[in-house]
């Protein structure tokens, strides 16, 4: 895992949109892993900058988000289809129709959405970054505590917790889901580069589990620890459990000289 700690969420998004924008530079026609929540906003925003600025283009790039609400329409505005439109995809050049959700339309069976996104997926060649964020207790995607660590797309109850995290969220009057249908963690391992961002103090214990925990399905995260090509972008607050930080701050420095010497390094 390659630990980056930043000073602030500013600078997580800053440095999150650079890494997006390196792999659109690199593969115009790159599919994207996308994720929704709180975290992902300043990136997104950083992102939509970079493409008004015409420093980027999504014309021909594709994406799948992790995970969709289960039993809301695409336009509640509370779906994940709503967020990614809003926040993201009304914003940039990207055609509509080749961005994914796995969501269930009104009529059809759950069951059958996970296998056919991951089709989908596979159809597009895969997945080449993977942007994620961590939930408090340690789920990537909605992949809470105790999923399979081989769990492909499918239908996943939310645990309390979550439910509660994500009230905040919610009117009184709204319906707020405790289902979803989310990437599995084994979807998410398949993506040839991970980025996950976490920021602030409620992610601190989540994060210390998952990069120097043990690998343990009771915090999903803690499998990327198993994944070849892994970024982690931390402010101060979300990296404040680490016990090894010196270690990361350390090898950043000597990646970043590297990575000015041999432009190509990360990606070899
Ligand atoms: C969202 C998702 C979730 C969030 C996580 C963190 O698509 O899959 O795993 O990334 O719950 O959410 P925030 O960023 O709101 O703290």
């Amino acid at each position: 895992m390659e630990i980056i700690i930043l000073k602030n969420a500013e600078r997580v998004a800053a440095t999150g949109a650079e890494l997006v924008s390196e792999l659109l530079g690199a593969r115009p026609d790159a599919v994207l892993g996308l994720a929704t929540g709180s975290t992902q906003l300043a990136l997104y925003r950083q992102l939509v900058e970079r493409y008004v600025n015409g420093d980027i283009s999504f014309r021909q790039a594709t994406s799948f988000n992790l995970d969709e609400y289960l039993g809301i329409s695409a336009d509640n505005p509370q779906s994940y289809r709503a967020y990614m439109d809003k926040e993201l995809f009304d914003h940039i050049d990207i055609n509509k129709a080749n961005t994914h959700l796995p969501a269930c339309e009104e009529g059809q069976n759950p069951i059958l959405v996970g296998p056919r996104y991951e089709q989908k997926i596979s159809d597009a060649g895969g997945i080449d970054l993977q942007l994620v964020g961590i939930g408090g207790n340690g789920h990537i995607g909605f992949n809470e505590p105790s999923s399979s660590l081989g769990s492909r797309t499918r239908v996943k109850t939310l645990t309390r917790q979550t439910f509660k995290d994500n009230s905040r969220l919610f009117s009184e009057n709204e319906v707020q889901p405790k289902l979803a249908i989310t990437m599995g963690i084994a979807t998410i391992m398949d993506a040839r580069k991970i980025l996950l961002l976490a920021t602030g103090k409620n992610k601190a214990e989540a994060v210390s589990k998952m990069v120097e925990g043990p690998v343990s399905a009771m915090c999903p995260a803690s499998v990327l620890q198993m994944h070849e090509r892994v970024t982690v972008l931390l402010d101060e607050d979300a990296a404040c459990g680490l016990k090894n930080r010196d270690y990361y701050d350390w090898t950043y420095l000597q990646n970043e000289s590297l990575k000015k010497r041999f432009r190509t390094f990360h990606d070899e």
